[in-house]
């Protein structure tokens, strides 16, 4: 999202916030795993924005923004921690990730450390947004599961992974909106604007998963889901395009530990297979009826940043695939 005067000035007191949560010395490998992931430069603080963009299309200003900002960047930090020991992934914001440099115990306590921090800035905030962020850990919970179990399978439909993006992803951003603008908008506001950036968020995580196959600079290790058999959005649309993908994919997955050429070799066919344009056009679509549900709230203060970023989106990944 575009850092203007207003954005500028929130997003430097939710970095001193966290700045002031990870700056204890009682767990120092914990906080010190946390601030590895939470401090590096290349976090984009996508949740904080939401949180203040959502809110800003019905009020000027609210003191729980903070607080709900905060809790947002540590719960989502609080799931990559985890989410890269489940991946056993090497390098997130281009550096390496807490498992890689302190072990999963530490990655994975650190994570538990950062949900408790999370919880605790929610202390006076409504009763009835704890609630919804507690089930929202459990939505995301469930769907990392959903995506471990259908590892490897070649017969998951792009509506079934859409489900698991919905979970994992479109969860916390929809909590994000609703968070900021509880008690503030009506029901049919609160539910046009979760609905909308549930879309935005399914949009999000298919650029995310051509990036792990088409070649960008996503600051992750590339071809980690091909390696690791992971639900792809590229690799479905691959797979509905061409018999002869999918039989070369079974072949690759049958190897106990697939040679890192044929991987590559793999990539490239999926991103000439007409995959990336179709994916490149599903999100276009997620974001186009995300749009459409803003209604007139995209023309308003808050609501013309959240489309725009929307809109930006799409141009995160080349129209081209280059894998
Ligand atoms: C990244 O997906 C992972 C998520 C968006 C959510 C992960 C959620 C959990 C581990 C459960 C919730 C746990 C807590 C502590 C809140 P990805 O692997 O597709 O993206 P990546 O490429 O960034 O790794
Ligand atoms: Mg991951």
């Amino acid at each position: 999202m575009r850092i203007d005067p207003i954005s500028g000035g929130f997003l430097g007191r939710v970095e001193k916030r966290l700045s002031e949560a990870l700056d204890g010395t009682d767990a120092p490998p914990l906080l010190e795993a946390a601030r590895h992931l939470i401090l590096a430069a290349g976090a984009k603080r996508v949740r904080p924005l939401l949180v203040l963009h959502s809110g800003r299309i019905f009020r000027e200003d609210d003191p729980s923004w903070l607080d709900v900002a905060v809790a947002a960047e540590l719960i989502h930090s609080a799931s990559l921690l985890h989410d890269d020991v489940v991946d056993d992934a090497r390098l997130r914001r281009n550096l390496p990730t807490a498992n890689v440099k302190w072990g999963n115990t530490v990655a994975i306590l650190s994570g538990d450390l950062l949900l408790s921090l999370a919880l605790r800035h929610l202390r006076g905030v409504d009763p009835a947004v704890v609630q919804e962020a507690i089930e929202t850990v459990g939505k995301m919970t469930q769907a990392t599961i959903g995506e471990v179990q259908s590892r490897g399978r070649l017969d998951l439909t792009f509506d079934g992974w859409r489900d698991l993006a919905a979970g994992k992803t479109g969860s916390l951003f929809a909590w994000c909106s609703r968070a900021a603008v509880w008690g503030e908008a009506d029901a049919d506001s609160l539910g046009a604007l979760s609905a909308a950036v549930e879309r935005f968020a399914v949009a999000f995580q298919l650029l995310d998963d051509l990036k792990d196959v088409v070649r960008t600079a996503s600051g992750k290790d590339r071809l980690s889901d091909l390696r690791n058999k992971e639900p792809n959005a590229a690799v479905i649309l691959a797979l509905e395009a061409s018999d002869g993908i999918r039989d070369a994919l079974r072949g690759l997955w049958d190897e106990a530990s697939p040679d890192p050429g044929r991987v590559g070799e793999m990539a490239s066919r999926i991103a000439s297979s007409g995959a990336v344009d179709r994916a490149l056009a599903l999100a276009r679509e997620e974001v186009s009826t995300g749009i459409r549900l803003l209604g007139d709230r995209r023309k308003t203060p808050g609501g013309a940043e959240i489309a725009r970023w929307a809109e930006e989106l799409l141009s995160t990944v080349p129209a081209k695939g280059d894998a």
